[in-house]
Protein backbone atom coordinates (compact mmCIF):
# COMPACT_ATOMS: atom_id res chain seq x y z
CA UNK A 1 0.00 0.00 0.00
CA UNK A 2 1.82 3.16 -1.21
CA UNK A 3 1.61 6.48 0.86
CA UNK A 4 0.38 10.00 -0.63
CA UNK A 5 2.50 12.11 1.33
CA UNK A 6 1.56 15.46 -0.55
CA UNK A 7 -2.31 14.23 -1.29
CA UNK A 8 -3.54 14.65 -4.38
CA UNK A 9 -5.59 18.00 -4.38
CA UNK A 10 -8.52 16.71 -6.60
CA UNK A 11 -8.13 13.32 -5.22
CA UNK A 12 -11.46 11.87 -3.88
CA UNK A 13 -11.33 9.17 -0.83
CA UNK A 14 -13.22 6.52 0.02
CA UNK A 15 -13.24 4.12 3.38
CA UNK A 16 -15.02 1.51 3.71
CA UNK A 17 -15.67 1.07 8.01
CA UNK A 18 -15.13 -2.87 9.17
CA UNK A 19 -17.61 -2.91 10.91
CA UNK A 20 -20.98 -0.61 11.38
CA UNK A 21 -20.37 0.68 14.27
CA UNK A 22 -16.62 0.87 14.42
CA UNK A 23 -16.59 4.69 16.08
CA UNK A 24 -12.94 4.02 16.75
CA UNK A 25 -11.85 3.27 13.20
CA UNK A 26 -14.17 6.25 12.31
CA UNK A 27 -11.81 8.71 14.46
CA UNK A 28 -8.25 7.13 13.43
CA UNK A 29 -9.25 7.46 9.78
CA UNK A 30 -10.84 11.24 10.32
CA UNK A 31 -8.49 12.29 12.22
CA UNK A 32 -5.44 11.13 9.50
CA UNK A 33 -7.75 12.42 6.80
CA UNK A 34 -8.42 16.17 8.72
CA UNK A 35 -4.55 16.46 9.18
CA UNK A 36 -3.84 15.79 5.61
CA UNK A 37 -6.18 18.83 4.99
CA UNK A 38 -8.83 16.70 2.92
CA UNK A 39 -11.91 18.51 2.91
CA UNK A 40 -15.35 16.72 4.08
CA UNK A 41 -16.68 17.00 0.11
CA UNK A 42 -13.38 14.62 -1.05
CA UNK A 43 -14.57 12.07 1.00
CA UNK A 44 -17.09 9.23 1.10
CA UNK A 45 -17.58 6.68 3.84
CA UNK A 46 -19.29 3.66 3.83
CA UNK A 47 -20.00 0.38 6.01
CA UNK A 48 -19.21 -3.08 5.24
CA UNK A 49 -21.00 -4.10 2.28
CA UNK A 50 -22.37 -0.51 1.80
CA UNK A 51 -22.00 1.12 -1.58
CA UNK A 52 -19.01 2.42 -3.00
CA UNK A 53 -18.28 5.49 -4.75
CA UNK A 54 -17.13 4.52 -7.97
CA UNK A 55 -15.41 8.06 -8.46
CA UNK A 56 -13.40 7.63 -5.10
CA UNK A 57 -9.67 6.18 -5.24
CA UNK A 58 -8.52 3.14 -4.09
CA UNK A 59 -6.44 2.10 -1.15
CA UNK A 60 -3.55 2.28 -2.87
CA UNK A 61 -3.44 6.45 -1.66
CA UNK A 62 -4.20 6.30 1.68
CA UNK A 63 -2.88 9.67 2.95
CA UNK A 64 -0.09 10.12 5.58
CA UNK A 65 -0.04 12.89 7.64
CA UNK A 66 3.07 15.10 7.25
CA UNK A 67 5.40 15.00 10.11
CA UNK A 68 4.76 18.69 11.12
CA UNK A 69 0.75 18.27 10.95
CA UNK A 70 -1.53 20.16 13.92
CA UNK A 71 -3.10 17.83 16.22
CA UNK A 72 -6.82 17.75 15.41
CA UNK A 73 -9.24 19.11 17.78
CA UNK A 74 -12.15 17.69 19.09
CA UNK A 75 -14.13 18.91 22.38
CA UNK A 76 -14.81 16.17 24.95
CA UNK A 77 -19.27 17.00 24.10
CA UNK A 78 -18.62 16.39 20.39
CA UNK A 79 -16.17 12.46 21.14
CA UNK A 80 -19.60 11.75 23.31
CA UNK A 81 -21.96 12.66 20.85
CA UNK A 82 -20.28 11.61 17.73
CA UNK A 83 -19.44 8.02 19.72
CA UNK A 84 -23.44 7.68 19.89
CA UNK A 85 -23.97 8.96 16.73
CA UNK A 86 -21.97 6.56 15.08
CA UNK A 87 -24.05 3.62 16.27
CA UNK A 88 -27.43 5.07 14.31
CA UNK A 89 -28.24 3.40 11.18
CA UNK A 90 -28.49 6.77 9.00
CA UNK A 91 -25.99 5.85 6.37
CA UNK A 92 -24.97 9.46 6.17
CA UNK A 93 -23.89 9.17 10.03
CA UNK A 94 -19.74 9.08 9.24
CA UNK A 95 -19.85 11.67 6.77
CA UNK A 96 -22.03 14.38 9.03
CA UNK A 97 -19.16 13.30 11.80
CA UNK A 98 -16.07 13.97 9.54
CA UNK A 99 -17.60 17.23 8.26
CA UNK A 100 -18.31 18.38 11.86
CA UNK A 101 -14.81 17.41 12.95
CA UNK A 102 -13.58 19.22 10.17
CA UNK A 103 -15.40 22.41 11.03
CA UNK A 104 -14.39 22.13 14.47
CA UNK A 105 -10.62 22.75 13.63
CA UNK A 106 -11.65 26.42 12.21
CA UNK A 107 -14.71 26.95 15.01
CA UNK A 108 -13.54 25.05 18.05
CA UNK A 109 -16.79 26.60 19.41
CA UNK A 110 -19.17 25.45 17.19
CA UNK A 111 -20.58 22.88 19.20
CA UNK A 112 -22.27 25.47 21.44
CA UNK A 113 -23.96 26.93 18.23
CA UNK A 114 -27.60 25.46 18.83
CA UNK A 115 -28.70 26.70 15.82
CA UNK A 116 -26.07 24.94 13.30
CA UNK A 117 -27.96 21.89 11.90
CA UNK A 118 -25.27 19.96 11.70
CA UNK A 119 -24.98 19.85 15.73
CA UNK A 120 -28.43 19.79 15.81
CA UNK A 121 -28.76 16.48 13.97
CA UNK A 122 -25.51 15.20 15.69
CA UNK A 123 -27.83 15.83 18.89
CA UNK A 124 -30.47 14.10 17.18
CA UNK A 125 -28.82 10.97 16.42
CA UNK A 126 -27.33 10.66 19.60
CA UNK A 127 -30.84 10.89 21.15
CA UNK A 128 -32.10 8.14 19.10
CA UNK A 129 -29.41 5.77 19.80
CA UNK A 130 -29.59 6.67 23.80
CA UNK A 131 -33.67 5.62 23.12
CA UNK A 132 -33.12 2.59 21.61
CA UNK A 133 -30.25 1.65 24.04
CA UNK A 134 -33.05 2.14 27.00
CA UNK A 135 -35.28 0.62 25.01
CA UNK A 136 -33.47 -2.38 24.50
CA UNK A 137 -32.52 -2.07 28.35
CA UNK A 138 -36.25 -2.28 29.19
CA UNK A 139 -37.89 -4.24 27.07
CA UNK A 140 -35.29 -7.50 26.20
CA UNK A 141 -37.36 -10.68 27.35
CA UNK A 142 -35.39 -14.06 27.97
CA UNK A 143 -36.76 -17.12 27.48
CA UNK A 144 -35.44 -20.55 29.37
CA UNK A 145 -34.45 -23.18 26.49
CA UNK A 146 -33.16 -26.21 28.21
CA UNK A 147 -29.85 -27.28 26.01
CA UNK A 148 -29.92 -30.97 24.59
CA UNK A 149 -26.20 -30.47 24.03
CA UNK A 150 -24.34 -32.27 26.50
CA UNK A 151 -21.22 -30.12 26.60
CA UNK A 152 -23.62 -27.42 27.90
CA UNK A 153 -26.26 -29.21 29.65
CA UNK A 154 -28.05 -26.70 31.70
CA UNK A 155 -30.47 -23.51 31.07
CA UNK A 156 -30.06 -21.20 28.49
CA UNK A 157 -32.10 -18.08 28.32
CA UNK A 158 -32.64 -16.82 24.99
CA UNK A 159 -33.64 -13.32 24.01
CA UNK A 160 -34.91 -11.88 20.48
CA UNK A 161 -34.84 -8.46 20.04
CA UNK A 162 -34.92 -5.54 17.38
CA UNK A 163 -32.87 -2.74 17.70
CA UNK A 164 -33.39 0.32 15.44
CA UNK A 165 -29.19 1.20 15.14
CA UNK A 166 -26.53 -0.66 15.68
CA UNK A 167 -26.61 -0.44 19.19
CA UNK A 168 -25.94 -5.21 20.22
CA UNK A 169 -22.10 -4.37 21.08
CA UNK A 170 -22.53 -1.19 23.21
CA UNK A 171 -24.80 -2.66 25.22
CA UNK A 172 -23.24 -6.09 25.92
CA UNK A 173 -21.45 -4.57 28.87
CA UNK A 174 -25.09 -3.42 30.60
CA UNK A 175 -26.64 -7.50 29.97
CA UNK A 176 -22.93 -9.03 30.97
CA UNK A 177 -23.28 -7.57 34.54
CA UNK A 178 -27.12 -7.30 34.85
CA UNK A 179 -27.37 -11.13 33.47
CA UNK A 180 -23.73 -12.20 35.41
CA UNK A 181 -24.71 -15.83 36.62
CA UNK A 182 -27.26 -16.55 33.34
CA UNK A 183 -25.84 -18.30 30.66
CA UNK A 184 -27.73 -16.21 27.61
CA UNK A 185 -27.63 -15.16 24.13
CA UNK A 186 -29.22 -11.99 23.00
CA UNK A 187 -30.31 -12.60 19.06
CA UNK A 188 -31.26 -9.76 16.75
CA UNK A 189 -31.34 -8.85 12.82
CA UNK A 190 -28.18 -7.38 13.10
CA UNK A 191 -25.98 -9.72 15.30
CA UNK A 192 -25.75 -12.04 18.23
CA UNK A 193 -24.01 -12.26 21.80
CA UNK A 194 -23.80 -15.19 23.69
CA UNK A 195 -22.80 -14.66 27.36
CA UNK A 196 -21.42 -18.10 29.25
CA UNK A 197 -21.44 -16.79 32.24
CA UNK A 198 -17.66 -15.98 31.98
CA UNK A 199 -16.89 -14.91 28.39
CA UNK A 200 -18.83 -13.02 25.37
CA UNK A 201 -18.80 -13.83 22.17
CA UNK A 202 -20.25 -12.64 18.69
CA UNK A 203 -22.66 -14.68 16.62
CA UNK A 204 -23.65 -13.55 13.01
CA UNK A 205 -27.83 -12.02 12.41
CA UNK A 206 -30.32 -13.82 13.62
CA UNK A 207 -34.03 -14.69 12.56
CA UNK A 208 -37.07 -14.16 14.72
CA UNK A 209 -37.64 -18.15 14.13
CA UNK A 210 -34.00 -18.67 15.59
CA UNK A 211 -35.15 -17.24 19.25
CA UNK A 212 -37.61 -19.83 21.12
CA UNK A 213 -41.36 -18.27 21.28
CA UNK A 214 -42.22 -18.85 24.65
CA UNK A 215 -42.18 -21.29 27.96
CA UNK A 216 -43.95 -21.79 31.08
CA UNK A 217 -41.48 -19.06 32.56
CA UNK A 218 -43.87 -16.57 30.78
CA UNK A 219 -46.54 -17.44 32.62
CA UNK A 220 -44.90 -16.34 35.84
CA UNK A 221 -43.69 -13.57 34.97
CA UNK A 222 -47.20 -12.38 33.09
CA UNK A 223 -49.03 -12.82 36.68
CA UNK A 224 -46.28 -10.93 37.81
CA UNK A 225 -46.74 -7.97 35.99
CA UNK A 226 -50.25 -8.04 36.19
CA UNK A 227 -49.78 -7.79 40.29
CA UNK A 228 -47.41 -5.10 39.52
CA UNK A 229 -49.46 -3.19 37.11
CA UNK A 230 -50.37 0.36 38.55
CA UNK A 231 -53.42 1.71 36.92
CA UNK A 232 -52.96 5.11 38.67
CA UNK A 233 -50.04 5.70 36.45
CA UNK A 234 -52.02 4.75 33.20
CA UNK A 235 -51.47 7.01 31.02
CA UNK A 236 -51.96 4.95 27.70
CA UNK A 237 -50.67 7.49 25.42
CA UNK A 238 -47.39 7.71 26.92
CA UNK A 239 -47.27 4.09 27.83
CA UNK A 240 -47.31 3.13 23.20
CA UNK A 241 -44.87 5.87 23.49
CA UNK A 242 -42.28 4.28 25.82
CA UNK A 243 -43.62 1.11 24.71
CA UNK A 244 -43.76 0.79 21.12
CA UNK A 245 -46.28 -1.91 20.17
CA UNK A 246 -43.77 -3.19 17.51
CA UNK A 247 -41.63 -4.73 20.98
CA UNK A 248 -44.96 -6.19 22.54
CA UNK A 249 -44.85 -9.78 20.34
CA UNK A 250 -41.50 -10.30 22.30
CA UNK A 251 -42.65 -9.64 25.81
CA UNK A 252 -45.12 -11.80 27.78
CA UNK A 253 -46.65 -9.41 29.77
CA UNK A 254 -47.60 -7.47 27.06
CA UNK A 255 -50.72 -10.21 26.07
CA UNK A 256 -51.86 -8.95 28.97
CA UNK A 257 -52.25 -5.44 28.74
CA UNK A 258 -55.47 -4.46 26.64
CA UNK A 259 -57.45 -6.86 29.32
CA UNK A 260 -55.29 -4.69 31.90
CA UNK A 261 -56.10 -1.18 30.30
CA UNK A 262 -59.50 -2.54 30.73
CA UNK A 263 -59.65 -3.00 33.90
CA UNK A 264 -57.58 -0.03 35.18
CA UNK A 265 -60.33 2.38 35.59
CA UNK A 266 -62.19 -0.18 37.92
CA UNK A 267 -59.24 -0.74 39.79
CA UNK A 268 -57.87 3.20 40.02
CA UNK A 269 -60.97 3.75 41.51
CA UNK A 270 -60.65 1.03 44.37
CA UNK A 271 -57.17 2.19 45.14
CA UNK A 272 -57.92 6.01 45.38
CA UNK A 273 -60.86 4.82 47.90
CA UNK A 274 -58.11 2.50 49.63
CA UNK A 275 -55.94 5.78 50.01
CA UNK A 276 -53.24 3.93 47.69
CA UNK A 277 -52.45 6.14 44.76
CA UNK A 278 -49.34 6.99 45.42
CA UNK A 279 -48.13 3.78 47.11
CA UNK A 280 -48.91 0.92 45.35
CA UNK A 281 -49.93 -1.82 47.89
CA UNK A 282 -48.33 -5.35 49.32
CA UNK A 283 -45.81 -6.95 47.81
CA UNK A 284 -46.66 -10.65 46.85
CA UNK A 285 -44.43 -13.57 47.04
CA UNK A 286 -40.67 -13.08 48.21
CA UNK A 287 -38.44 -14.00 45.55
CA UNK A 288 -35.47 -16.43 46.76
CA UNK A 289 -33.09 -15.88 44.12
CA UNK A 290 -31.07 -12.71 43.56
CA UNK A 291 -31.48 -12.84 39.58
CA UNK A 292 -35.71 -13.03 40.77
CA UNK A 293 -35.24 -9.44 42.72
CA UNK A 294 -33.26 -8.20 40.09
CA UNK A 295 -35.99 -8.86 37.60
CA UNK A 296 -38.28 -8.00 40.06
CA UNK A 297 -36.59 -4.54 41.00
CA UNK A 298 -36.58 -3.33 37.46
CA UNK A 299 -40.60 -3.87 37.32
CA UNK A 300 -41.12 -2.20 40.85
CA UNK A 301 -43.26 0.91 40.43
CA UNK A 302 -44.50 0.46 44.34
CA UNK A 303 -43.23 3.63 45.03
CA UNK A 304 -43.14 7.40 42.75
CA UNK A 305 -39.34 7.09 42.31
CA UNK A 306 -39.99 4.13 40.18
CA UNK A 307 -41.93 6.21 37.91
CA UNK A 308 -39.14 8.35 37.27
CA UNK A 309 -36.96 7.38 34.45
CA UNK A 310 -34.48 5.84 35.67
CA UNK A 311 -33.34 2.15 36.26
CA UNK A 312 -33.06 -0.41 38.90
CA UNK A 313 -29.89 -1.13 40.30
CA UNK A 314 -29.31 -4.42 42.15
CA UNK A 315 -26.99 -5.07 44.58
CA UNK A 316 -23.60 -7.41 43.65
CA UNK A 317 -20.91 -9.52 45.14
CA UNK A 318 -20.65 -12.93 46.25
CA UNK A 319 -24.15 -14.35 47.20
CA UNK A 320 -22.21 -16.01 49.95
CA UNK A 321 -20.37 -13.05 51.31
CA UNK A 322 -19.86 -12.12 55.01
CA UNK A 323 -20.02 -8.43 54.97
CA UNK A 324 -23.26 -6.75 53.06
CA UNK A 325 -22.74 -2.83 52.40
CA UNK A 326 -26.16 -1.27 52.19
CA UNK A 327 -26.28 2.42 50.78
CA UNK A 328 -28.87 4.97 50.76
CA UNK A 329 -30.34 4.40 46.85
CA UNK A 330 -27.83 4.33 43.31
CA UNK A 331 -26.94 8.13 41.94
CA UNK A 332 -26.87 9.85 38.53
CA UNK A 333 -23.89 7.68 37.67
CA UNK A 334 -25.10 4.08 39.64
CA UNK A 335 -28.31 4.89 37.83
CA UNK A 336 -26.14 5.05 34.47
CA UNK A 337 -23.75 2.02 34.84
CA UNK A 338 -26.63 -0.17 36.28
CA UNK A 339 -24.12 -0.74 39.04
CA UNK A 340 -24.04 0.62 42.97
CA UNK A 341 -21.35 2.93 44.17
CA UNK A 342 -19.30 3.38 40.87
CA UNK A 343 -19.34 6.96 41.21
CA UNK A 344 -17.91 9.76 43.01
CA UNK A 345 -19.35 8.40 46.75
CA UNK A 346 -18.32 4.84 45.28
CA UNK A 347 -14.73 6.11 44.89
CA UNK A 348 -14.57 7.59 48.25
CA UNK A 349 -15.51 4.29 49.80
CA UNK A 350 -13.51 2.13 48.08
CA UNK A 351 -10.56 4.29 49.14
CA UNK A 352 -11.61 3.77 52.19
CA UNK A 353 -11.94 -0.06 52.17
CA UNK A 354 -8.50 -0.44 50.57
CA UNK A 355 -7.13 1.84 53.27
CA UNK A 356 -8.52 -0.57 56.47
CA UNK A 357 -8.03 -3.82 54.39
CA UNK A 358 -11.62 -4.91 53.53
CA UNK A 359 -12.01 -6.64 50.42
CA UNK A 360 -14.73 -5.08 48.28
CA UNK A 361 -14.88 -7.84 45.86
CA UNK A 362 -15.99 -10.19 48.84
CA UNK A 363 -18.92 -7.77 50.09
CA UNK A 364 -21.81 -7.44 48.75
CA UNK A 365 -22.88 -3.90 48.34
CA UNK A 366 -26.35 -2.70 47.54
CA UNK A 367 -28.35 -0.10 48.23
CA UNK A 368 -31.59 0.54 50.63
CA UNK A 369 -33.69 1.99 47.80
CA UNK A 370 -33.47 0.76 44.22
CA UNK A 371 -33.69 3.49 41.79
CA UNK A 372 -32.45 6.95 41.72
CA UNK A 373 -34.68 9.68 43.33
CA UNK A 374 -33.41 13.02 41.01
CA UNK A 375 -35.04 16.74 40.16
CA UNK A 376 -34.04 17.02 36.42
CA UNK A 377 -32.15 20.70 36.69
CA UNK A 378 -31.83 21.33 32.42
CA UNK A 379 -29.54 17.98 31.73
CA UNK A 380 -28.60 17.49 35.14
CA UNK A 381 -30.03 14.86 37.57
CA UNK A 382 -29.65 15.91 41.28
CA UNK A 383 -30.04 13.62 43.65
CA UNK A 384 -33.03 13.67 46.24
CA UNK A 385 -33.26 11.67 49.51
CA UNK A 386 -35.53 9.04 49.65
CA UNK A 387 -38.63 10.11 52.07
CA UNK A 388 -39.07 7.64 54.69
CA UNK A 389 -42.28 6.21 53.24
CA UNK A 390 -40.32 5.51 49.98
CA UNK A 391 -37.32 3.60 52.01
CA UNK A 392 -39.81 1.71 54.14
CA UNK A 393 -41.78 0.89 50.77
CA UNK A 394 -38.58 -0.59 49.28
CA UNK A 395 -37.25 -2.45 52.14
CA UNK A 396 -38.67 -5.63 51.05
CA UNK A 397 -36.32 -5.47 48.07
CA UNK A 398 -33.14 -5.28 50.72
CA UNK A 399 -34.87 -7.79 53.33
CA UNK A 400 -35.02 -10.29 50.20
CA UNK A 401 -31.43 -10.12 48.88
CA UNK A 402 -30.41 -10.14 52.48
CA UNK A 403 -32.72 -13.45 53.00
CA UNK A 404 -30.71 -14.77 50.48
CA UNK A 405 -27.24 -13.55 51.31
CA UNK A 406 -27.34 -14.46 54.54
CA UNK A 407 -24.13 -11.79 56.21
CA UNK A 408 -22.89 -12.40 59.61
CA UNK A 409 -22.83 -8.36 59.26
CA UNK A 410 -24.46 -5.28 57.57
CA UNK A 411 -22.73 -2.03 57.86
CA UNK A 412 -25.56 0.28 56.71
CA UNK A 413 -24.21 3.97 55.38
CA UNK A 414 -26.14 6.73 56.23
CA UNK A 415 -29.34 7.65 57.89
CA UNK A 416 -31.58 6.11 54.93
CA UNK A 417 -29.47 2.68 55.00
CA UNK A 418 -29.91 2.02 59.05
CA UNK A 419 -33.87 3.50 58.19
CA UNK A 420 -33.88 0.73 55.68
CA UNK A 421 -32.56 -1.81 57.81
CA UNK A 422 -33.89 -1.46 61.15
CA UNK A 423 -37.87 0.12 59.92
CA UNK A 424 -37.06 3.34 61.86
CA UNK A 425 -34.97 6.38 62.16
CA UNK A 426 -31.48 6.63 63.97
CA UNK A 427 -29.20 9.14 65.01
CA UNK A 428 -26.07 7.59 63.34
CA UNK A 429 -23.68 9.45 66.12
CA UNK A 430 -25.95 7.36 68.77
CA UNK A 431 -25.37 3.91 67.42
CA UNK A 432 -22.02 3.80 65.17
CA UNK A 433 -19.12 2.23 66.90
CA UNK A 434 -21.25 -0.31 68.54
CA UNK A 435 -23.27 -3.72 67.32
CA UNK A 436 -27.40 -3.99 66.83
CA UNK A 437 -28.34 -6.97 66.92
CA UNK A 438 -31.16 -8.37 64.08
CA UNK A 439 -33.53 -10.70 64.55
CA UNK A 440 -31.79 -13.44 62.61
CA UNK A 441 -28.44 -13.55 64.23
CA UNK A 442 -26.52 -11.41 62.23
CA UNK A 443 -25.60 -8.11 63.32
CA UNK A 444 -25.96 -4.27 62.07
CA UNK A 445 -23.23 -1.63 61.95
CA UNK A 446 -24.12 1.89 60.98
CA UNK A 447 -21.76 4.68 59.81
CA UNK A 448 -22.04 7.80 58.00
CA UNK A 449 -22.74 7.35 53.94
CA UNK A 450 -19.14 8.50 52.08
CA UNK A 451 -21.60 11.28 50.26
CA UNK A 452 -21.46 12.89 53.73
CA UNK A 453 -18.01 13.08 54.08
CA UNK A 454 -17.45 14.35 50.28
CA UNK A 455 -19.73 17.55 51.04
CA UNK A 456 -17.45 18.62 54.11
CA UNK A 457 -14.45 20.53 53.94
CA UNK A 458 -11.08 21.26 56.40
CA UNK A 459 -11.36 19.82 60.16
CA UNK A 460 -15.18 18.61 59.92
CA UNK A 461 -14.37 16.47 56.84
CA UNK A 462 -10.86 15.32 59.15
CA UNK A 463 -12.88 14.55 61.85
CA UNK A 464 -15.90 12.47 60.22
CA UNK A 465 -13.13 11.13 57.63
CA UNK A 466 -11.41 9.71 61.05
CA UNK A 467 -15.11 8.42 62.45
CA UNK A 468 -15.61 6.70 59.10
CA UNK A 469 -12.09 4.81 59.00
CA UNK A 470 -12.69 3.83 62.91
CA UNK A 471 -16.08 2.67 61.76
CA UNK A 472 -14.69 0.55 58.69
CA UNK A 473 -11.63 -0.48 61.47
CA UNK A 474 -14.25 -1.94 64.20
CA UNK A 475 -15.99 -3.53 61.34
CA UNK A 476 -13.24 -5.50 59.42
CA UNK A 477 -12.01 -6.72 63.59
CA UNK A 478 -15.82 -7.99 64.12
CA UNK A 479 -16.07 -9.99 60.47
CA UNK A 480 -12.81 -11.32 61.88
CA UNK A 481 -14.14 -12.55 65.11
CA UNK A 482 -17.20 -13.98 63.38
CA UNK A 483 -15.67 -15.66 60.78
CA UNK A 484 -13.09 -16.92 63.66
N1 LIG B 1 -24.81 6.49 46.99
C1 LIG B 1 -25.42 5.39 47.44
O1 LIG B 1 -25.98 5.37 48.51
N2 LIG B 1 -25.40 4.31 46.69
C2 LIG B 1 -24.81 4.25 45.53
O2 LIG B 1 -24.85 3.21 44.88
C3 LIG B 1 -24.15 5.41 45.09
C4 LIG B 1 -24.16 6.53 45.83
Amino acid sequence: MSALRNPDPGARYHVELPEPDDFDFWRETARVLVQCGIAPDRVSWSEPGGGVDLFASGEENVPVPPADARPVRANRRFVSLARNAALHSDPTRFALLYRLLWRLQANPRMMEDKADLDVRRLEELDKNVRRDSHKMHAFVRFRLIESGDEEEAGEHYVAWFEPEHHILRANAGFFMRRFANMRWSILTPRGSLHWDGQTMSEGPPAQRSDAPGGDPMEDLWRSYYASIFNPARLKIGAMVKEMPKKYWKNMPEAALIPELIAGAQGREAKMVEQGKSVFSGEFEQRPDTLEAIDKAIHACRKCPIGQLDNHAVMGEGPQDAALMIVGEQPGDQEDLAGRPFVGPAGQLLDVHLEKVGIDRRAAYVTNTVKHFKYVQRGKRRLHQNPGAKEIDTCRWWIESERAIVQPKLVLAMGASAARGMLGKTVSISKVRGAPIPLEDGSELWVTAHPSYLLRLDGPAREEQVRLFDADLVAVKARLAELAG
